[in-house]
């Protein structure tokens, strides 16, 4: 049985539909008893209509003709029992009455319980479908990030995947009007094949010319897509910037862009909603014309000439009408699937892995630095087509040192800093850490050990103490207090209005920019790290506070591997080893004093500080 399964499975893993799919399929693994149920209950309500359609014809036939016999299962019984084929008329009706009625009321459980389940398949599915962005989001290398608009990750991950769980939604109610359908195709048979042909022949048609339309619609849901993402892209660059469009009174080209992008998702939309509105009036005159067509021809022909009943016409003509809104939902269903192509592509596109770069686990432990973190001839480009941002990097960082990095803006000295908790990988080249690959390491036991203090440190809208406490388990209060009053943010910190628990606002904006970074420096304090890397961590102070941080820093220094980067050299006097970089490459490495005195390129930037010291003096 179980093989029988798996090579299921793998005939339908080559099938196009499934390599077409798979980003949403395999999700069903999550909930397919759910799935399973609410297509057998869809199916059961199916059946029970077609039972219930047949009593009725038989009810009518009692009502018009009733010396015929009725329904004949050939169980004696049952006929006897059930249908009453022996009582009188009016007891015989009342039988097929009670029945019709039963059945009615099982069909209507049913069809409750079809949608309820399948209503409750496509809300699991969109959950499993955010789930899934998120691990997508999560384990997708930085580099995504840098090529990608935030925007239209949001867009993705909320109104892309509501309007997926939608097309689910009408995919389902696609496969409960299908069987129905298939039922009432199968009734249809039992009365008369001939009528059948001819009026499945029209409906075949009908649904081969609304074909084309589906093509129309899909094509035009993806601009609509397309819009949707530059539109919420807009919307958070708007919100984020709103400080600096304040500031450069740019309030009018802003508004022309918005204006511009809220249209286009207005026009697109409108597109789209005039090929889906066409759909149904066009199907509903066509399917009219169809069913009188049919009664029309089929009274002439096979009533008068005696090879059809009356009764069965008129049931032929029950279901042909209960069919016909049937009919029309199906291929207004397909058209709405249609419709959603555009955001199934934009889901496809972040879920798909083949075109992205993933930072892969290694499985050694990391539990402290022995001897050195070492670069060897390593060259970094954030994009294949790119220029590298570093070229042959080799370096030699050793336990229990201060490293600076110095060098104009844009050198590359965070790019540098940040392949040491391997946030990117060399593109060529190895980093080595005691002699051993990166990427050998596993990245969580290598990034616990360390601590980062960056030019732009993340503030959550949280409290303090969620902020300083991040990432750290168990914190105590003491703890707190303690890594607040080293980073000198303790006294900041109780002049809020609710000290410790004070909400930050949206990336901090309660905060002045020092703050921040002593918030940063307490976040790192409270990790007591193995190697600290300080990008421009003193930057945003004053000098006094520069100093006080400065000693804090010496403080947590000890015992640490340090990579410190700092414009002001001021700050890296002590460093054990200074690494001077241009344009992505190293010029000069060695003690702070070994290079001043050779007269180098920091010796250059030492002249050119002093001297705008003496100026700002
Ligand atoms: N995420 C990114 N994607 C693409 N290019 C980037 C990215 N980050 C930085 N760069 C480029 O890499 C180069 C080095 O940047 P980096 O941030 O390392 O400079 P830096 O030396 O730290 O400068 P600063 O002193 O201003 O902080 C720059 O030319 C920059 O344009
Ligand atoms: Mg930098």
């Amino acid at each position: 049985m179980q093989k029988v399964f798996t090579s299921f499975q793998s005939l339908i893993k080559v099938t196009y539909f499934w390599k077409e799919n798979y980003v949403f399929l395999r999700e069903f693994k999550y909930f397919w008893g759910i799935a399973v149920l609410a297509i057998i209950f869809s199916f059961l309500g199916a059946i029970f209509e077609g039972a219930a359609l047949a009593v009725i014809n038989s009810f009518l036939q009692v009502l018009t003709s009733p010396e015929k016999t009725s329904i004949n299962l050939g169980i004696d019984w049952l006929n006897v029992w059930i249908f009453g084929s022996k009582s009188n008329i009016s007891d015989r009706l009342s039988r097929l009455g009670f029945l019709v009625v039963l059945l009615a009321w099982l069909r209507s459980t049913f069809a409750y319980l079809g949608p309820v389940y399948a209503k409750l398949t496509d809300a699991s599915f969109a959950d499993r479908m955010r789930k899934s962005m998120f691990e997508q989001l999560i384990s997708l290398s930085l580099s995504y990030y840098s090529q990608t608009r935030s925007g239209d990750l949001v867009n993705s991950l909320n109104n892309e995947i509501a309007t997926i769980q939608r097309g689910f939604g009408a995919a389902s109610a696609f496969a409960i009007r299908g069987s129905t359908l298939i039922v009432y195709i199968v009734a249809m048979f039992l009365i008369s094949w001939q009528l059948s042909i001819v009026s499945l022949g029209l409906f075949t048609m009908l649904s081969v010319m609304i074909s084309s339309f589906v093509i129309r619609v899909r094509e035009a849901s993806f601009p609509v897509s397309q819009a949707g993402a530059d539109f919420t892209s807009t919307g958070i660059e708007l919100i984020s910037a709103m400080r600096t469009i304040q500031t450069s009174s740019t309030q009018n080209f802003e508004r022309t862009r918005f204006y511009s992008i809220s249209e286009k998702v207005k026009k697109a939309l409108f597109k789209l909603n005039k090929a889906v509105d066409l759909i149904r009036p066009l199907a509903e005159a066509i399917s009219t014309t169809i069913l009188i067509c049919v009664i029309v021809t089929a009274y002439n022909i096979f009533v008068v000439s005696g090879q059809l009943q009356p009764a069965s016409l008129l049931t032929f003509m029950f279901i042909l009408f209960r069919m016909m809104p049937l009919v029309e939902q199906v291929n207004g269903l397909r058209v709405e699937i249609g419709s959603y192509g555009g955001s199934i592509a934009k889901i496809k596109e972040v879920l798909s892995t083949e075109d992205k770069v993933y930072l892969k686990d290694g499985d050694l432990e990391f539990t402290s630095l022995k001897n050195s973190i070492d670069f060897f001839a390593v060259d970094f480009s954030y994009d294949a087509l790119d220029k590298p941002v570093l070229h042959d990097i080799n370096l030699s960082i050793k336990r229990g040192q201060t490293t600076a990095l110095v060098g104009t803006s844009g050198a590359g000295k965070t790019t540098l800093a940040d392949l040491v908790p391997r946030l990117y990988d060399p593109t060529h080249g190895v980093v080595f850490i005691d002699g051993v690959d990166l990427k050998e390491l596993r990245i969580s036991s290598l990034r616990r050990k360390m601590a980062i203090v960056s030019q732009n440190t993340f503030i959550f809208n949280a409290s303090v103490r969620y902020n300083i406490a991040y990432g750290v388990e168990n914190v105590s209060e003491d703890l707190l207090i303690e890594a607040a009053k080293q980073a000198n943010a303790f006294e900041f910190i109780l002049d809020m209005p609710k000290g410790f628990d004070t909400v930050l606002g949206d990336r901090g904006v309660r905060l002045s920019g020092g703050q921040c970074q002593r918030i940063a420096i307490a976040r790192a304090l409270l990790r007591k790290p193995d190697i600290l890397i300080l990008d421009e961590a003193t930057s945003a102070l004053d000098s006094v506070t520069e100093r006080l941080i400065q000693e804090s820093l010496d403080q947590l220094s000890k015992g640490c591997t340090v990579i410190a980067i700092a414009h002001r050299l001021s700050t890296i006097v002590r460093a054990d080893k200074v690494v001077v970089l241009e344009k992505g490459r190293i010029v000069e490495q060695g003690s702070y004093q070994e290079l001043i005195e050779r007269k180098g390129a920091l010796w250059k930037y030492h002249q050119m500080q002093n001297s705008s010291v003496e100026i700002d003096s």
